[in-house]
Protein backbone atom coordinates (compact mmCIF):
# COMPACT_ATOMS: atom_id res chain seq x y z
CA UNK A 1 0.00 0.00 0.00
CA UNK A 2 2.72 2.22 0.97
CA UNK A 3 4.75 1.58 -2.09
CA UNK A 4 1.73 2.03 -4.84
CA UNK A 5 1.17 5.16 -2.48
CA UNK A 6 4.77 6.46 -3.18
CA UNK A 7 4.62 5.56 -6.82
CA UNK A 8 0.56 7.37 -7.43
CA UNK A 9 1.94 10.58 -6.12
CA UNK A 10 5.08 10.19 -8.45
CA UNK A 11 3.22 9.48 -11.43
CA UNK A 12 0.58 10.32 -13.63
CA UNK A 13 -1.55 8.02 -15.09
CA UNK A 14 -0.99 7.07 -18.42
CA UNK A 15 2.98 7.60 -17.78
CA UNK A 16 2.43 4.60 -14.99
CA UNK A 17 1.85 2.28 -17.62
CA UNK A 18 5.02 2.18 -18.55
CA UNK A 19 6.11 1.45 -15.42
CA UNK A 20 3.42 -1.74 -15.38
CA UNK A 21 5.38 -3.19 -18.40
CA UNK A 22 8.59 -2.55 -16.44
CA UNK A 23 7.66 -4.10 -12.77
CA UNK A 24 8.47 -7.43 -11.54
CA UNK A 25 5.66 -9.55 -10.21
CA UNK A 26 5.71 -7.99 -6.48
CA UNK A 27 5.46 -4.30 -7.93
CA UNK A 28 2.55 -5.49 -10.55
CA UNK A 29 0.94 -6.45 -7.73
CA UNK A 30 1.01 -3.36 -6.08
CA UNK A 31 0.55 -1.51 -8.85
CA UNK A 32 -2.45 -3.57 -9.54
CA UNK A 33 -4.26 -1.97 -6.24
CA UNK A 34 -4.16 1.36 -7.72
CA UNK A 35 -6.17 3.23 -7.34
CA UNK A 36 -5.32 3.64 -3.79
CA UNK A 37 -7.47 2.09 -1.04
CA UNK A 38 -6.70 4.69 1.79
CA UNK A 39 -10.01 3.64 3.75
CA UNK A 40 -11.45 0.43 4.13
CA UNK A 41 -15.02 2.36 3.80
CA UNK A 42 -15.29 2.37 -0.31
CA UNK A 43 -17.15 5.80 -0.19
CA UNK A 44 -15.07 7.44 2.28
CA UNK A 45 -12.23 6.35 0.10
CA UNK A 46 -14.11 8.13 -2.93
CA UNK A 47 -14.23 11.09 -0.84
CA UNK A 48 -10.43 11.05 0.53
CA UNK A 49 -9.44 10.32 -3.19
CA UNK A 50 -11.54 13.58 -4.21
CA UNK A 51 -9.79 15.24 -1.43
CA UNK A 52 -6.12 14.22 -1.90
CA UNK A 53 -5.78 14.75 -6.29
CA UNK A 54 -7.48 18.49 -5.27
CA UNK A 55 -4.75 19.93 -3.04
CA UNK A 56 -1.21 18.49 -3.17
CA UNK A 57 -0.16 20.59 -0.36
CA UNK A 58 -2.96 19.46 1.97
CA UNK A 59 -1.91 15.33 1.44
CA UNK A 60 -0.95 14.98 4.87
CA UNK A 61 -4.23 16.06 6.27
CA UNK A 62 -6.54 13.85 3.86
CA UNK A 63 -3.84 10.83 5.29
CA UNK A 64 -4.54 11.79 8.65
CA UNK A 65 -8.05 12.19 8.66
CA UNK A 66 -7.60 8.11 6.63
CA UNK A 67 -6.21 6.78 9.25
CA UNK A 68 -8.82 7.99 12.20
CA UNK A 69 -12.23 7.70 10.21
CA UNK A 70 -14.27 4.49 11.68
CA UNK A 71 -15.87 2.92 8.73
CA UNK A 72 -19.65 2.86 7.99
CA UNK A 73 -19.46 6.33 10.36
CA UNK A 74 -21.14 9.47 9.21
CA UNK A 75 -20.40 11.21 12.57
CA UNK A 76 -16.92 9.71 12.09
CA UNK A 77 -16.28 11.74 8.64
CA UNK A 78 -17.81 15.18 9.51
CA UNK A 79 -16.45 15.74 12.98
CA UNK A 80 -12.83 14.92 11.33
CA UNK A 81 -13.33 17.23 8.54
CA UNK A 82 -15.53 19.72 11.08
CA UNK A 83 -12.13 19.65 13.32
CA UNK A 84 -9.60 19.94 10.27
CA UNK A 85 -11.76 22.69 8.69
CA UNK A 86 -11.86 24.96 11.39
CA UNK A 87 -8.00 24.23 12.17
CA UNK A 88 -6.92 25.21 9.17
CA UNK A 89 -9.02 28.18 8.59
CA UNK A 90 -7.95 29.13 11.83
CA UNK A 91 -4.61 28.73 10.48
CA UNK A 92 -5.22 30.76 7.14
CA UNK A 93 -5.98 34.06 9.27
CA UNK A 94 -2.83 33.90 11.63
CA UNK A 95 -1.13 33.68 7.65
CA UNK A 96 -2.65 36.59 6.14
CA UNK A 97 -0.14 39.15 7.33
CA UNK A 98 3.15 37.74 6.54
CA UNK A 99 2.71 35.45 4.01
CA UNK A 100 -0.53 36.14 1.37
CA UNK A 101 -0.17 32.61 -0.83
CA UNK A 102 0.43 30.48 2.12
CA UNK A 103 -3.32 32.29 3.49
CA UNK A 104 -4.40 31.81 0.32
CA UNK A 105 -3.73 28.27 -0.27
CA UNK A 106 -4.94 27.48 3.13
CA UNK A 107 -7.94 29.35 2.65
CA UNK A 108 -8.47 26.95 -0.22
CA UNK A 109 -7.47 24.09 1.75
CA UNK A 110 -10.42 24.85 4.52
CA UNK A 111 -12.54 25.17 2.15
CA UNK A 112 -11.91 21.65 1.27
CA UNK A 113 -12.62 20.14 4.52
CA UNK A 114 -15.77 22.45 5.34
CA UNK A 115 -16.88 20.69 1.65
CA UNK A 116 -16.37 17.28 3.32
CA UNK A 117 -17.56 18.04 6.68
CA UNK A 118 -21.06 18.48 4.87
CA UNK A 119 -20.83 15.76 2.44
CA UNK A 120 -22.22 13.13 4.57
CA UNK A 121 -24.96 14.99 6.49
CA UNK A 122 -27.67 15.57 3.93
CA UNK A 123 -29.57 12.35 5.43
CA UNK A 124 -31.49 14.64 7.81
CA UNK A 125 -32.50 18.05 5.92
CA UNK A 126 -32.92 19.78 9.19
CA UNK A 127 -29.47 19.25 10.54
CA UNK A 128 -28.01 23.17 10.91
CA UNK A 129 -24.58 21.82 10.04
CA UNK A 130 -25.96 21.87 6.42
CA UNK A 131 -25.58 25.50 6.43
CA UNK A 132 -23.26 26.15 9.00
CA UNK A 133 -20.37 24.16 7.29
CA UNK A 134 -21.70 25.59 3.90
CA UNK A 135 -21.33 29.20 5.52
CA UNK A 136 -17.39 28.13 6.30
CA UNK A 137 -16.57 26.79 2.79
CA UNK A 138 -18.15 29.74 1.07
CA UNK A 139 -16.38 32.15 3.58
CA UNK A 140 -12.93 30.61 3.03
CA UNK A 141 -13.02 30.20 -0.41
CA UNK A 142 -14.59 33.71 -0.99
CA UNK A 143 -10.87 34.64 1.26
CA UNK A 144 -9.29 32.35 -1.06
CA UNK A 145 -10.06 33.45 -4.69
CA UNK A 146 -9.83 37.35 -3.83
CA UNK A 147 -6.11 36.92 -3.26
CA UNK A 148 -5.68 35.50 -6.58
CA UNK A 149 -3.54 37.68 -8.68
CA UNK A 150 -6.80 37.90 -10.83
CA UNK A 151 -9.83 37.73 -8.33
CA UNK A 152 -12.51 35.36 -8.92
CA UNK A 153 -16.17 37.11 -9.18
CA UNK A 154 -19.33 35.28 -7.99
CA UNK A 155 -22.16 35.93 -10.13
CA UNK A 156 -25.74 35.24 -9.75
CA UNK A 157 -28.02 35.42 -12.87
CA UNK A 158 -31.58 35.74 -13.56
CA UNK A 159 -33.01 32.36 -14.97
CA UNK A 160 -36.04 30.40 -15.91
CA UNK A 161 -37.74 30.67 -12.17
CA UNK A 162 -34.83 30.51 -10.36
CA UNK A 163 -31.30 31.86 -9.87
CA UNK A 164 -27.81 30.39 -11.68
CA UNK A 165 -24.78 31.01 -9.94
CA UNK A 166 -21.40 31.11 -10.99
CA UNK A 167 -18.23 32.15 -10.05
CA UNK A 168 -16.19 33.67 -13.04
CA UNK A 169 -12.17 33.52 -12.92
CA UNK A 170 -10.18 35.37 -16.25
CA UNK A 171 -6.97 35.12 -16.96
CA UNK A 172 -5.98 38.51 -16.37
CA UNK A 173 -7.57 42.05 -16.71
CA UNK A 174 -7.23 42.95 -20.12
CA UNK A 175 -9.63 43.11 -22.71
CA UNK A 176 -8.33 40.55 -24.90
CA UNK A 177 -11.05 38.02 -25.98
CA UNK A 178 -9.82 34.35 -24.74
CA UNK A 179 -11.27 31.18 -25.37
CA UNK A 180 -13.55 30.31 -22.21
CA UNK A 181 -14.44 27.02 -20.57
CA UNK A 182 -17.83 26.18 -18.64
CA UNK A 183 -17.67 23.69 -15.87
CA UNK A 184 -20.39 22.07 -14.26
CA UNK A 185 -20.71 19.47 -11.83
CA UNK A 186 -23.52 16.38 -11.50
CA UNK A 187 -24.87 14.76 -8.70
CA UNK A 188 -23.61 16.15 -5.21
CA UNK A 189 -20.16 18.47 -5.82
CA UNK A 190 -20.10 22.10 -5.95
CA UNK A 191 -18.86 25.17 -7.94
CA UNK A 192 -15.72 24.98 -5.78
CA UNK A 193 -14.34 21.39 -6.47
CA UNK A 194 -15.00 22.46 -10.47
CA UNK A 195 -12.50 25.50 -9.41
CA UNK A 196 -10.13 22.98 -7.86
CA UNK A 197 -10.39 19.80 -9.88
CA UNK A 198 -10.29 21.67 -13.23
CA UNK A 199 -10.42 25.25 -13.42
CA UNK A 200 -7.13 26.13 -12.21
CA UNK A 201 -5.71 23.94 -14.25
CA UNK A 202 -7.56 25.40 -17.23
CA UNK A 203 -6.50 29.01 -15.99
CA UNK A 204 -2.72 28.14 -15.73
CA UNK A 205 -3.46 27.36 -19.65
CA UNK A 206 -4.95 30.57 -20.78
CA UNK A 207 -8.50 29.50 -20.55
CA UNK A 208 -11.18 31.71 -18.52
CA UNK A 209 -13.10 30.06 -16.22
CA UNK A 210 -16.97 30.07 -15.43
CA UNK A 211 -17.98 27.11 -12.98
CA UNK A 212 -22.04 27.27 -12.35
CA UNK A 213 -24.50 25.62 -10.43
CA UNK A 214 -28.47 25.54 -10.90
CA UNK A 215 -30.89 23.38 -9.16
CA UNK A 216 -30.39 20.80 -6.95
CA UNK A 217 -26.49 21.80 -6.90
CA UNK A 218 -25.43 22.79 -3.99
CA UNK A 219 -25.56 26.32 -3.48
CA UNK A 220 -29.54 26.45 -5.30
CA UNK A 221 -30.48 23.46 -3.63
CA UNK A 222 -29.60 25.49 -0.30
CA UNK A 223 -30.45 29.08 -0.65
CA UNK A 224 -33.40 28.52 -3.51
CA UNK A 225 -34.65 25.52 -2.18
CA UNK A 226 -34.70 23.64 -5.46
CA UNK A 227 -34.46 20.30 -6.64
CA UNK A 228 -32.47 18.96 -9.92
CA UNK A 229 -34.59 20.04 -13.32
CA UNK A 230 -33.21 17.69 -16.47
CA UNK A 231 -33.14 20.55 -18.88
CA UNK A 232 -29.61 22.49 -17.58
CA UNK A 233 -29.90 25.04 -20.81
CA UNK A 234 -32.14 26.49 -18.53
CA UNK A 235 -29.05 27.02 -16.02
CA UNK A 236 -26.75 27.22 -18.94
CA UNK A 237 -28.31 30.27 -21.53
CA UNK A 238 -27.79 33.09 -18.91
CA UNK A 239 -24.30 32.16 -18.12
CA UNK A 240 -23.67 32.22 -21.84
CA UNK A 241 -25.61 35.27 -22.60
CA UNK A 242 -23.25 36.78 -19.60
CA UNK A 243 -20.49 35.33 -20.80
CA UNK A 244 -21.94 36.66 -24.21
CA UNK A 245 -21.93 40.23 -23.08
CA UNK A 246 -18.28 40.37 -21.81
CA UNK A 247 -15.18 42.09 -23.81
CA UNK A 248 -12.50 39.19 -23.01
CA UNK A 249 -14.82 36.29 -24.40
CA UNK A 250 -14.08 34.77 -27.49
CA UNK A 251 -16.94 33.38 -28.27
CA UNK A 252 -16.09 31.57 -30.95
CA UNK A 253 -13.91 29.39 -28.26
CA UNK A 254 -16.36 28.28 -25.64
CA UNK A 255 -16.11 25.29 -24.19
CA UNK A 256 -18.31 23.36 -21.43
CA UNK A 257 -17.17 20.71 -18.97
CA UNK A 258 -19.56 18.34 -17.27
CA UNK A 259 -18.31 16.45 -14.28
CA UNK A 260 -19.61 13.18 -13.02
CA UNK A 261 -23.46 13.60 -13.55
CA UNK A 262 -22.42 16.35 -15.13
CA UNK A 263 -21.54 14.12 -18.13
CA UNK A 264 -25.60 14.16 -18.54
CA UNK A 265 -26.34 18.39 -17.59
CA UNK A 266 -23.41 19.13 -20.11
CA UNK A 267 -24.64 17.17 -23.21
CA UNK A 268 -28.21 18.11 -22.76
CA UNK A 269 -27.49 21.60 -21.91
CA UNK A 270 -25.12 22.01 -24.87
CA UNK A 271 -27.35 20.34 -27.25
CA UNK A 272 -29.72 23.05 -26.83
CA UNK A 273 -27.35 25.92 -26.50
CA UNK A 274 -25.37 26.43 -30.06
CA UNK A 275 -22.83 29.04 -28.72
CA UNK A 276 -21.09 25.90 -27.07
CA UNK A 277 -18.26 25.29 -29.59
CA UNK A 278 -16.64 22.28 -27.79
CA UNK A 279 -17.66 19.54 -25.07
CA UNK A 280 -16.23 17.35 -22.64
CA UNK A 281 -18.15 14.65 -20.90
CA UNK A 282 -15.83 13.30 -17.94
CA UNK A 283 -17.31 10.81 -17.92
CA UNK A 284 -19.54 10.19 -20.08
CA UNK A 285 -23.20 9.44 -18.59
CA UNK A 286 -25.79 7.75 -20.60
CA UNK A 287 -28.71 7.12 -17.89
CA UNK A 288 -29.02 7.98 -14.94
CA UNK A 289 -32.03 6.14 -13.46
CA UNK A 290 -29.88 3.10 -15.06
CA UNK A 291 -27.13 4.11 -12.52
CA UNK A 292 -29.19 4.60 -9.71
CA UNK A 293 -31.17 0.99 -10.85
CA UNK A 294 -27.88 -0.84 -10.44
CA UNK A 295 -27.36 -0.86 -7.19
CA UNK A 296 -31.26 -2.59 -6.72
CA UNK A 297 -31.67 -6.16 -6.30
CA UNK A 298 -33.82 -7.78 -9.14
CA UNK A 299 -36.85 -8.17 -6.32
CA UNK A 300 -37.24 -4.47 -5.45
CA UNK A 301 -36.92 -3.29 -9.40
CA UNK A 302 -40.39 -5.68 -9.62
CA UNK A 303 -41.60 -3.71 -7.26
CA UNK A 304 -40.59 -0.59 -8.47
CA UNK A 305 -42.06 -1.74 -12.04
CA UNK A 306 -45.21 -2.79 -10.48
CA UNK A 307 -45.89 0.99 -9.62
CA UNK A 308 -46.31 0.17 -5.44
CA UNK A 309 -44.58 3.41 -4.12
CA UNK A 310 -45.24 2.83 -0.84
CA UNK A 311 -44.12 -0.84 -0.47
CA UNK A 312 -40.91 0.36 -2.49
CA UNK A 313 -39.69 3.02 -0.32
CA UNK A 314 -41.15 1.17 3.00
CA UNK A 315 -38.15 -1.54 2.04
CA UNK A 316 -35.63 1.24 0.98
CA UNK A 317 -36.14 3.27 4.09
CA UNK A 318 -35.80 0.11 5.94
CA UNK A 319 -32.62 -1.48 4.41
CA UNK A 320 -30.87 1.72 3.63
CA UNK A 321 -32.10 5.26 4.63
CA UNK A 322 -32.70 4.25 8.61
CA UNK A 323 -29.84 1.89 8.43
CA UNK A 324 -27.03 2.45 10.02
CA UNK A 325 -25.59 -0.99 9.09
CA UNK A 326 -26.33 -0.41 5.85
CA UNK A 327 -22.63 0.53 3.64
CA UNK A 328 -22.20 4.24 3.17
CA UNK A 329 -22.38 3.92 -0.48
CA UNK A 330 -25.64 2.97 -0.46
CA UNK A 331 -27.08 5.13 2.37
CA UNK A 332 -24.89 8.25 1.24
CA UNK A 333 -26.39 7.29 -2.78
CA UNK A 334 -29.90 7.42 -1.52
CA UNK A 335 -29.34 10.53 0.91
CA UNK A 336 -27.44 12.43 -1.66
CA UNK A 337 -30.10 11.55 -4.31
CA UNK A 338 -33.48 12.57 -2.14
CA UNK A 339 -32.36 15.34 -0.80
CA UNK A 340 -30.58 16.69 -4.27
CA UNK A 341 -33.73 15.85 -6.32
CA UNK A 342 -35.93 17.23 -3.47
CA UNK A 343 -38.10 14.09 -2.30
CA UNK A 344 -38.23 12.09 0.57
CA UNK A 345 -39.23 8.70 -1.60
CA UNK A 346 -36.71 6.76 -3.23
CA UNK A 347 -39.29 5.77 -5.87
CA UNK A 348 -40.06 9.75 -6.86
CA UNK A 349 -35.99 9.70 -7.25
CA UNK A 350 -36.67 7.31 -9.45
CA UNK A 351 -39.11 8.13 -11.80
CA UNK A 352 -37.20 11.87 -11.87
CA UNK A 353 -34.10 10.26 -13.09
CA UNK A 354 -35.88 8.48 -15.99
CA UNK A 355 -35.57 12.29 -17.66
CA UNK A 356 -31.73 11.94 -17.22
CA UNK A 357 -30.86 10.39 -21.06
CA UNK A 358 -29.38 11.20 -23.64
CA UNK A 359 -30.06 8.69 -25.63
CA UNK A 360 -32.65 11.02 -27.70
CA UNK A 361 -30.04 13.99 -27.67
CA UNK A 362 -27.04 13.20 -28.73
CA UNK A 363 -28.07 13.83 -32.46
CA UNK A 364 -28.16 17.67 -31.77
CA UNK A 365 -24.32 17.50 -31.14
CA UNK A 366 -22.72 19.20 -34.11
CA UNK A 367 -19.68 20.06 -32.07
CA UNK A 368 -16.30 18.09 -31.49
CA UNK A 369 -16.52 15.89 -28.37
CA UNK A 370 -14.36 14.32 -26.01
CA UNK A 371 -15.72 11.28 -23.92
CA UNK A 372 -13.67 10.45 -20.75
CA UNK A 373 -14.06 6.64 -19.88
CA UNK A 374 -12.74 6.03 -16.28
CA UNK A 375 -12.49 2.15 -16.98
CA UNK A 376 -12.85 1.47 -13.21
CA UNK A 377 -15.92 3.57 -12.45
CA UNK A 378 -18.72 2.03 -10.36
CA UNK A 379 -21.03 4.92 -10.76
CA UNK A 380 -21.93 4.99 -14.16
CA UNK A 381 -20.11 1.62 -15.18
CA UNK A 382 -20.36 1.01 -19.11
CA UNK A 383 -21.79 4.30 -19.21
CA UNK A 384 -19.14 6.02 -21.35
CA UNK A 385 -18.57 3.28 -23.97
CA UNK A 386 -22.35 3.63 -24.35
CA UNK A 387 -22.31 7.43 -24.67
CA UNK A 388 -19.41 7.02 -27.08
CA UNK A 389 -20.75 4.55 -29.21
CA UNK A 390 -24.30 6.33 -30.15
CA UNK A 391 -21.88 9.42 -30.86
CA UNK A 392 -19.96 7.49 -33.35
CA UNK A 393 -23.04 5.61 -34.84
CA UNK A 394 -24.09 9.07 -35.77
CA UNK A 395 -21.35 10.37 -37.08
CA UNK A 396 -20.24 12.46 -34.58
CA UNK A 397 -16.62 14.33 -33.84
CA UNK A 398 -16.15 12.43 -30.94
CA UNK A 399 -12.89 11.31 -29.27
CA UNK A 400 -12.41 8.74 -26.68
CA UNK A 401 -10.24 8.73 -23.60
CA UNK A 402 -9.72 5.98 -21.50
CA UNK A 403 -8.81 6.57 -18.04
CA UNK A 404 -6.55 3.90 -16.53
CA UNK A 405 -4.39 3.23 -13.32
CA UNK A 406 -4.68 5.30 -10.98
CA UNK A 407 -7.23 7.21 -12.92
CA UNK A 408 -9.49 5.12 -13.37
CA UNK A 409 -12.21 5.73 -10.67
CA UNK A 410 -15.22 7.96 -11.57
CA UNK A 411 -14.01 11.44 -12.07
CA UNK A 412 -10.01 10.58 -11.58
CA UNK A 413 -10.70 10.87 -8.12
CA UNK A 414 -6.68 10.98 -6.65
CA UNK A 415 -5.49 11.63 -9.89
CA UNK A 416 -7.09 15.35 -11.38
CA UNK A 417 -3.83 16.10 -13.26
CA UNK A 418 -4.18 13.01 -14.97
CA UNK A 419 -7.49 14.37 -16.30
CA UNK A 420 -6.50 18.19 -16.55
CA UNK A 421 -3.97 17.57 -18.62
CA UNK A 422 -5.82 14.68 -20.82
CA UNK A 423 -9.20 17.18 -21.07
CA UNK A 424 -7.17 20.55 -21.50
CA UNK A 425 -4.81 18.71 -24.30
CA UNK A 426 -7.72 17.86 -26.04
CA UNK A 427 -9.42 21.40 -26.04
CA UNK A 428 -6.44 22.66 -27.57
CA UNK A 429 -7.25 20.78 -30.69
CA UNK A 430 -10.58 21.31 -30.66
CA UNK A 431 -10.70 24.84 -32.24
C1 LIG B 1 11.04 -6.56 -7.56
O1 LIG B 1 11.77 -5.34 -7.55
C2 LIG B 1 12.00 -4.82 -6.25
C3 LIG B 1 12.75 -3.50 -6.38
O2 LIG B 1 12.00 -2.54 -7.03
C4 LIG B 1 12.81 -5.78 -5.42
O3 LIG B 1 12.93 -5.26 -4.10
C5 LIG B 1 12.09 -7.10 -5.37
O4 LIG B 1 12.92 -8.04 -4.72
C6 LIG B 1 11.77 -7.61 -6.76
N1 LIG B 1 10.95 -8.78 -6.64
C7 LIG B 1 11.06 -9.82 -7.41
C8 LIG B 1 10.11 -10.94 -7.15
O5 LIG B 1 11.90 -9.86 -8.28
C1 LIG C 1 -21.16 15.84 13.11
O1 LIG C 1 -22.53 15.72 12.75
C2 LIG C 1 -23.39 15.38 13.82
C3 LIG C 1 -24.77 15.24 13.23
O2 LIG C 1 -25.15 16.46 12.71
C4 LIG C 1 -23.33 16.45 14.91
O3 LIG C 1 -24.12 16.06 16.00
C5 LIG C 1 -21.89 16.66 15.34
O4 LIG C 1 -21.82 17.74 16.25
C6 LIG C 1 -21.02 16.95 14.15
N1 LIG C 1 -19.63 17.08 14.56
C7 LIG C 1 -18.98 18.25 14.52
C8 LIG C 1 -17.61 18.27 15.12
O5 LIG C 1 -19.43 19.26 14.01
C1 LIG D 1 -15.77 25.35 14.39
O1 LIG D 1 -15.91 26.76 14.54
C2 LIG D 1 -17.26 27.17 14.70
C3 LIG D 1 -17.27 28.69 14.67
O2 LIG D 1 -16.31 29.19 15.54
C4 LIG D 1 -17.82 26.60 16.00
O3 LIG D 1 -19.16 26.98 16.14
C5 LIG D 1 -17.72 25.08 15.94
O4 LIG D 1 -18.13 24.53 17.16
C6 LIG D 1 -16.30 24.64 15.65
N1 LIG D 1 -16.31 23.19 15.42
C7 LIG D 1 -15.32 22.42 15.81
C8 LIG D 1 -15.44 20.98 15.49
O5 LIG D 1 -14.34 22.84 16.40
C1 LIG E 1 -32.22 16.07 12.38
O1 LIG E 1 -31.57 17.23 12.87
C2 LIG E 1 -32.36 17.94 13.79
C3 LIG E 1 -31.62 19.24 14.11
O2 LIG E 1 -30.32 18.95 14.57
C4 LIG E 1 -32.60 17.09 15.01
O3 LIG E 1 -33.42 17.79 15.93
C5 LIG E 1 -33.27 15.79 14.61
O4 LIG E 1 -33.36 14.93 15.71
C6 LIG E 1 -32.48 15.10 13.52
N1 LIG E 1 -33.25 13.97 13.01
C7 LIG E 1 -32.76 12.75 12.97
C8 LIG E 1 -33.66 11.71 12.40
O5 LIG E 1 -31.63 12.49 13.37
C1 LIG F 1 -6.76 42.88 -11.59
O1 LIG F 1 -7.68 43.83 -11.10
C2 LIG F 1 -7.98 43.72 -9.73
C3 LIG F 1 -9.00 44.78 -9.34
O2 LIG F 1 -10.14 44.66 -10.12
C4 LIG F 1 -6.72 43.87 -8.89
O3 LIG F 1 -7.04 43.63 -7.54
C5 LIG F 1 -5.69 42.88 -9.35
O4 LIG F 1 -4.48 43.09 -8.65
C6 LIG F 1 -5.44 43.00 -10.83
N1 LIG F 1 -4.54 41.93 -11.23
C7 LIG F 1 -3.55 42.09 -12.07
C8 LIG F 1 -2.72 40.87 -12.37
O5 LIG F 1 -3.32 43.14 -12.60
C1 LIG G 1 -24.22 43.85 -20.38
O1 LIG G 1 -23.18 44.66 -19.85
C2 LIG G 1 -23.59 45.97 -19.54
C3 LIG G 1 -22.34 46.76 -19.16
O2 LIG G 1 -21.59 46.09 -18.18
C4 LIG G 1 -24.63 45.91 -18.43
O3 LIG G 1 -25.07 47.20 -18.13
C5 LIG G 1 -25.80 45.06 -18.89
O4 LIG G 1 -26.72 44.90 -17.85
C6 LIG G 1 -25.33 43.69 -19.34
N1 LIG G 1 -26.41 42.93 -19.88
C7 LIG G 1 -26.59 41.65 -19.63
C8 LIG G 1 -27.72 40.95 -20.31
O5 LIG G 1 -25.87 41.03 -18.84
C1 LIG H 1 -48.41 -2.39 -2.11
O1 LIG H 1 -47.68 -3.26 -1.26
C2 LIG H 1 -48.27 -3.35 0.04
C3 LIG H 1 -47.31 -4.15 0.92
O2 LIG H 1 -46.91 -5.32 0.26
C4 LIG H 1 -49.64 -3.99 -0.06
O3 LIG H 1 -50.24 -4.06 1.21
C5 LIG H 1 -50.49 -3.12 -0.98
O4 LIG H 1 -51.73 -3.75 -1.21
C6 LIG H 1 -49.81 -2.91 -2.31
N1 LIG H 1 -50.55 -1.90 -3.07
C7 LIG H 1 -50.88 -2.09 -4.34
C8 LIG H 1 -51.64 -0.96 -4.99
O5 LIG H 1 -50.56 -3.09 -4.96
C1 LIG I 1 -29.13 -3.11 7.39
O1 LIG I 1 -27.97 -3.24 6.59
C2 LIG I 1 -27.25 -4.45 6.84
C3 LIG I 1 -25.99 -4.39 5.98
O2 LIG I 1 -26.32 -4.25 4.62
C4 LIG I 1 -28.12 -5.64 6.48
O3 LIG I 1 -27.45 -6.83 6.79
C5 LIG I 1 -29.43 -5.57 7.30
O4 LIG I 1 -30.30 -6.60 6.89
C6 LIG I 1 -30.10 -4.23 7.08
N1 LIG I 1 -31.28 -4.11 7.92
C7 LIG I 1 -32.51 -4.10 7.41
C8 LIG I 1 -33.61 -3.88 8.40
O5 LIG I 1 -32.74 -4.22 6.23
C1 LIG J 1 -36.37 8.22 -27.19
O1 LIG J 1 -37.36 8.48 -28.15
C2 LIG J 1 -38.11 7.31 -28.47
C3 LIG J 1 -39.02 7.67 -29.65
O2 LIG J 1 -39.73 8.84 -29.35
C4 LIG J 1 -38.89 6.85 -27.26
O3 LIG J 1 -39.64 5.70 -27.54
C5 LIG J 1 -37.88 6.54 -26.15
O4 LIG J 1 -38.57 6.23 -24.96
C6 LIG J 1 -36.98 7.73 -25.90
N1 LIG J 1 -35.92 7.29 -25.01
C7 LIG J 1 -35.49 8.03 -24.02
C8 LIG J 1 -34.39 7.43 -23.22
O5 LIG J 1 -35.93 9.13 -23.75
C1 LIG K 1 -11.45 1.75 -23.58
O1 LIG K 1 -11.96 1.02 -22.51
C2 LIG K 1 -13.05 0.19 -22.86
C3 LIG K 1 -13.53 -0.49 -21.58
O2 LIG K 1 -13.99 0.47 -20.65
C4 LIG K 1 -12.65 -0.82 -23.92
O3 LIG K 1 -13.78 -1.56 -24.31
C5 LIG K 1 -12.08 -0.09 -25.11
O4 LIG K 1 -11.58 -1.02 -26.04
C6 LIG K 1 -10.96 0.83 -24.70
N1 LIG K 1 -10.55 1.62 -25.85
C7 LIG K 1 -9.28 1.85 -26.11
C8 LIG K 1 -9.02 2.68 -27.31
O5 LIG K 1 -8.39 1.44 -25.39
C1 LIG L 1 -13.13 17.27 -34.94
O1 LIG L 1 -12.63 17.51 -33.64
C2 LIG L 1 -11.24 17.73 -33.61
C3 LIG L 1 -10.87 17.83 -32.15
O2 LIG L 1 -10.99 16.59 -31.54
C4 LIG L 1 -10.90 18.98 -34.40
O3 LIG L 1 -9.50 19.15 -34.40
C5 LIG L 1 -11.41 18.84 -35.81
O4 LIG L 1 -11.25 20.05 -36.49
C6 LIG L 1 -12.88 18.49 -35.80
N1 LIG L 1 -13.31 18.19 -37.18
C7 LIG L 1 -14.35 18.76 -37.71
C8 LIG L 1 -14.69 18.33 -39.10
O5 LIG L 1 -15.05 19.56 -37.11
Amino acid sequence: MRLSLVLASALAGTISTSLVEAANATQKAALASLPLALSPDPEFNFQLLISLGSLPYAAGDILAAAAVLVQNSFYSFNTTFAVLANATYAAAEKAAVPNPVNARNTYFAASNYYRSADFFLHGNWSDPLIFEYWTGQTLAFNKAIASLPVPGRRITLPADGFETVGTYFAVDNSTTKRRTLVIIQGYDAAQEDSYMQMGASAIQRGWNVLTIEGPGQPTVRRYQGLGFIPDYEKVLVPAVNWLANRTDIDMSKLALAGISMGGYLAARAAAYEPRIKALVLDDGVWDVQASIESGFPTELLQIYAAGNQTEFDAIIDDAIVNNASASSSARWGIDQGLWAFKTHSTYNLLQQAAAYKVQNITHLLNIPILVGNAVDDTDFPGQAMEVYHQLVSQNKNVTLHNFTGPASYHCQAGDFETANRAMLGWLETAF
